[in-house]
């Protein structure tokens, strides 16, 4: 059995540990032991690791003391965890039997895990209890009970060919896993940027706290054009789909999307199917007269940038142009911030990052702190169920959502196949927009 360590201090230091297998101690009560059992890696785990000490992702599941020198360091090495799915090997917890398959934030590991869980709203969530994790946002202490069939457990026989009921199913939760079930764009496009505002008004980027204001204007797109920076990273994917579907009431004026892979991004725009005039536009194009045309023909008086993770100076090139231009400046210009690019930042890179989200007036997104909200507001069935209609739905499209989307399927924790060789290339940028990687740790 192996686990995959990262330095804190250096997140392109990492190791995969092979661990032997321990002798269980008896299993604490309301506590199910899981082995982890298909994971993603996206640029989103890297921010798990960047931001690890300030938002507690570091504390879901820190380093054994019983791991060999220098890794039994809890204040050096660390696991980054990932979405994806488990298998409950053993439970003292009568609802969820042996075999279960949780959804949820998982460990890089395949060795055993236990989690403490108290049951939550609505039936089939369960919610994390145990101490040293109650700093983590409440999105990643949740678990919920994923559909078992006899497919799921096909995952480790490669040996049997599967059925085409069972491929479809597995192919599902990679694609879930990938994509972390569209919950961050969807949130985004409808809870931020209210699809209905008479009835659900729009919820703050963090949340609403004392403090912050959002109000029916700021979230309001139906006068903006919006501009995805980063567009094909998989959130934006899913925040243009859904910002593509608002009802005409509260749909945007236009859809700019600045990514690398222009074709693909505007292919999916066609296959959506949409009234929202959209242009996708590269890097190198960011700046021409051509977009501020484009931009301006859009004859809207607010601008949405949301930075998916764009590169460099592409957010400062956008701005100059909007400045530059007669008919853009009158534009109120908003920015929200969603994530970062796919590398490694050096300590000062962080700084220079938080920095510009002052002088910038951006605002930041966060999931947890909107979910968190709307949990408040609203019916919690409705909520979780509206949320799976909308992937489901989506995941029935995916090819035409994602047009060239390959899911590669990496195996365990050690190696170029592994965890190991995924996390090396994300350091380095190295993972091609088209690129999906899960992996399969059983
Ligand atoms: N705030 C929140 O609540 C929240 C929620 C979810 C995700 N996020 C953040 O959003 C960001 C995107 O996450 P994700 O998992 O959706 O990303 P992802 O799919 O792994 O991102 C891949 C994309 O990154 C872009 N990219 C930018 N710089 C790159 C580089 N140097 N090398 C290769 N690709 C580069 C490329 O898109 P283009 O070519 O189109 O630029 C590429 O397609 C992450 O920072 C994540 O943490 C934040």
């Amino acid at each position: 059995m192996s686990v995959h360590i990262v330095s804190k201090h250096d997140n392109r230091q990492h190791a995969a540990l092979k661990v032997p297998a321990a002798a269980q101690s008896e299993l604490s009560e309301s506590s199910v032991r899981v082995r982890t059992l298909l994971i993603s890696l996206t640029s989103n785990n890297l921010t798990y690791a960047r931001m690890g000490q300030f938002l507690h992702w570091w504390d879901a599941y820190p380093v054994s003391k019983d791991y060999p020198a220098p890794y039994n360091d809890s204040s050096s090495w660390g696991i980054v965890p990932s979405w994806g799915y488990a298998t409950i090997e053993e439970t003292t917890i009568p609802e969820l039997a042996k075999g279960t398959v949780l959804w949820g934030f998982w460990p890089t590991s395949s060795a055993l895990t236990d989690l403490k869980l108290k049951s939550g709203a609505p039936s089939g969530h369960w919610i994390e209890t145990s101490d040293h994790r109650q700093q983590l946002m409440p999105l990643y202490n949740r678990y919920t009970v994923a559909p078992t069939t006899n497919s799921i457990t096909d995952l480790t026989t490669e040996a049997n060919p599967l059925s085409e009921p069972a491929r479809e199913e597995r192919d599902r939760m990679a694609w879930t896993a990938l994509f972390i079930g569209g919950k961050a764009g969807f949130i985004l496009s409808e809870y931020v940027f209210s699809s209905d505002p008479e009835s659900r008004p729009p919820i703050h980027p963090l949340g609403n706290q004392p403090g912050l204001h959002w109000t029916l204007s700021d979230g309001d797109l139906s006068s903006a054009v919006v501009i995805n920076l980063a567009a094909s990273t998989k959130t934006a994917r899913v925040f243009s789909y859904h910002v593509s579907r608002k009802p005409d009431s509260s749909a945007p004026l236009g859809l700019l999307q600045v990514t690398s892979s222009v074709s693909r991004i505007a292919e999916a725009s066609q296959n959506v199917g949409t009234s929202v005039p959209s242009k996708a536009v590269g890097y190198e194009n960011v700046g021409s007269d051509e977009t501020g045309k484009w931009l301006a023909s859009r004859k809207a008086s607010k601008i949405v940038i949301v930075d998916f993770g764009s590169r460099a100076s592409v957010l400062q090139e956008l701005l100059s142009l909007i400045k530059s231009r007669p008919d853009l400046q009158s534009c109120k210009v908003v920015i929200v911030q969603v994530g970062n690019e796919q590398k490694v930042y050096s300590g000062e890179e962080i700084l220079a990052g938080r920095a510009k989200i002052a002088e910038l007036g951006k605002v930041q997104y966060n999931t947890s702190g909107v979910q968190d909200t709307a949990l408040e507001l609203m019916d919690q069935e409705a909520y979780f169920t509206t949320q799976k209609k909308f992937w489901e739905q989506w995941l029935d499209r995916r090819q035409l959502n994602a047009p060239g989307m390959e899911i590669v399927m990496g195996s365990g924790v050690s190696g170029t196949d592994g965890v190991e060789g995924g996390w090396e290339r994300l350091c380095h940028g190295e993972v091609r927009p088209e690129e999906g990687l899960v992996y399969k740790m059983q």
